[in-house]
């Protein structure tokens, strides 16, 4: 991977592209006053209620509540990870995309394009030798042995690379700048005395698809016996082992129709369980399961089952996928381990067992939370106090990674059970701390946009819908002083509109897309103002005086407090002095004082 996508081309990417164009292309809208409509893609309804604003460049569901920019929407509705989006619409918008120096120096010429070309070829390539090439009898005799159809081979694409030093260079590398291409590409590699040589040699290739179907590497089995029994290609600009998930393009239907996918550990298992019939299984690529892919399973469907041999390094395997999912583990999603018997694995199984028995398995995976729990109780002995406390320190690191909310909630109440704890004592988690005691906004903002709006929420709506209002903020409003809640989401919204005028709502939300605001702004995005309001800009100003002035009564207070518990010194004086002056302007202002 190259360096960060800078800040300011994701601000100019979303202002500029027009997410009307972007939907429409995927589900077609109609125009309806100044949005357009359509039945939401995100759930079954029958009368419209996904709404797409021109203005706002951003959609939201009156149903469902999903919302998002047109980048969102292609990670949801398209399932492709944010770089994918980016890399979409600056496509559409004709921009390249400028990377921050860091990470890996890449080539200018390697943005893919010419690899993706030659990788399509050599799929093609090893493919006609499975049927043309006069050892391919080999081949076919070895997948017939393992039982694969004609028809699965056919499907899942699977080729033959023969024997030999430069069958493919022959075929695809004419010249010396094809060579090069097949070297970056993976598929040659370049001898240190110079000259190439094919990486695959005798060995039946599975190529793998990305997130839109386009052969981006492959994997190649040895015929015989022989080491490494798999191999792969390496990273490439184009193929990351930690992203892409072996059989997810072409499962992809099937795991909507199920609404979960398997998880399996080879390229074999995912092709015998499709010709059985269980047809939404993934394979790793022989790396543990990392956060990528977990975000990506998740966009596909809200239940996750891992499968794993029932070995020891199974287990380890299990593990790490637990410790990767807790992250991503919100409320809705769901992650389910499933052990095989020792020295199975879904292919021997599925051909042993038949496709019933094998999905009657699935069925008894263990939730991640049992999982879990089971496991870390086996480590301590629960019957002593000691044992019990070791639990709780085992639990803790692994319990602080999930994010906050009901879901995190009830484990640490089971927790709590086993550790025969009073839940209101377990020691308070890293990165809890705002989470401690009822959250003084819970109840507001659980009740959505309907109520009555407080000023601070005003505020920030108005901005958001209309970020032009921002030109009317001054300098002296400091707002960083105030005692409310949604003062410092307000805050940091004021210095993002002052250092980027000119961004819409969409790409102001895209700027908090990695931040816990991110939702309460998606939701406000959509609040509709008061209807009486007309003037916003009048309504604006007055919604910035009244913090100001709450600001002043709040400052007072504590200065008064300050007075009467010992004193204060000059310049705090002074202020006092000012600010009660100020307040015998304003009329109502009494801070309370006995
Ligand atoms: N793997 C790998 N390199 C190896 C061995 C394994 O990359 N040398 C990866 C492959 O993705 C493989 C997966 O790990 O599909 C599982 O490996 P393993 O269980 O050893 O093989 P099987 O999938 O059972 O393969 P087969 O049934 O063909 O023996
Ligand atoms: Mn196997």
């Amino acid at each position: 991977m190259a360096g960060r996508i800078p800040k300011q081309f994701i601000d100019e990417l979303v202002t500029r592209s027009d997410i009307v164009d972007v939907i429409d292309a995927r589900v077609p809208l109609k125009k309806a006053g100044k949005d357009y409509k359509a039945c939401c893609p995100f759930h079954e309804e029958k009368t419209p209620s996904f709404t797409v604003s021109v203005d706002k460049q951003f959609y939201h569901c009156f149903g469902c509540g999903a919302h998002g920019s047109a980048i969102g929407f292609l990670m949801d509705y398209d399932h492709m990870s944010f770089v994918e989006a980016v890399e979409e619409l600056a496509a559409r918008a004709g921009l390249t995309i400028p990377r921050e120096a860091g990470a890996i120096f890449e080539k200018d010429k390697d943005t893919g394009a010419d690899l993706i070309e030659i990788v399509r070829e050599a799929a093609r390539f090893y493919r006609s030798q499975l049927r043309e090439h006069p050892q391919s009898g080999r081949a076919v005799e070895y997948l017939k042995g393992r039982g694969i159809t004609g028809e699965i081979a056919h499907e899942f694409g699977l080729g033959f690379a023969p024997d030999g030093w430069d069958n493919l260079l022959q075929a695809l590398g004419k010249d010396d700048n094809s060579r090069e291409i097949l070297a970056r590409a993976g598929l040659a590699v370049k001898k240190d005395s110079g000259g190439y040589y094919d990486r695959f040699r005798d060995r039946i290739m599975f190529p793998i698809e990305d997130y839109r179907g386009r052969v981006v590497a492959f994997g190649g089995r040895i015929l015989d016996k022989g080491e490494p029994k798999y191999l792969n290609s390496p990273e490439t600009s184009l193929f990351h082992k930690g992203r892409e998930l072996y059989g997810l393009y072409h499962a992809r239907e099937a795991i909507k129709r199920e609404n979960r996918v398997l998880v399996v550990e080879g390229y074999m298992d995912v092709v015998a369980l499709a010709q059985f019939g269980v047809d939404f299984a993934v394979a790793t690529l022989g790396t543990a399961t990392t956060h990528d892919h977990l975000d990506r399973l998740f966009r596909h469907a809200p239940d996750v089952i891992f499968c794993f041999d029932g070995d020891r390094a199974g287990r380890e395997a299990a593990w790490r996928a637990l410790e990767n999912a807790l992250p991503v583990l919100r409320e809705g999603r769901q992650v389910s381990f499933l052990f095989l018997p020792e020295g199975e694995d879904p292919d021997t199984l599925v051909r042993k067992e038949g496709r019933e028995a094998f999905l009657a398995r699935l069925k008894q995976a263990m939730p991640l939370p049992n999982y879990l729990f089971d496991n870390l109780s086996r480590q301590v002995d629960l019957g002593r106090l000691d044992g019990r406390a070791r639990l709780v320190e085992l639990a803790r690191p692994l319990l602080s990674k999930m994010p906050q909310g009901v879901l995190r909630q009830m484990m640490l109440d089971r927790l709590a059970e086993l550790s025969r704890m009073d839940p209101g004592k377990l020691p308070v988690l890293a990165g809890q701390q705002q989470a401690a005691g009822p959250p003084k906004s819970a109840t507001r903002r659980a009740q959505g946009p309907q109520e009555p709006p407080s000023i601070v929420r005003r505020a920030i709506a108005l901005l958001l819908q209309h970020p032009n209002l921002a030109h009317q903020l001054k300098d002296e409003v400091n707002l960083g002083d105030l005692d409310l809640p949604g003062i410092p989401l307000l805050s940091e919204l004021c210095a993002l509109l002052k250092n980027s005028p000119g961004l819409n709502t969409a790409s102001i939300i895209e700027n908090f897309r990695d931040s816990e605001h991110k939702h309460h702004l998606s939701k406000l995005a959509f609040w509709e103002y008061p209807s009486q309001v007309e003037d916003l800009e009048a309504e604006f100003i007055g919604v910035i005086g009244r913090l100001g002035e709450t600001s002043a009564k709040q400052k007072t207070a504590r200065l008064l407090q300050k007075q009467d518990a010992g004193g204060l010194n000059q310049a705090e004086k002074d202020e006092l002095a000012r600010l009660l002056s100020l307040k015998s302007e304003h009329s109502r202002l009494s801070p309370s004082r006995h």
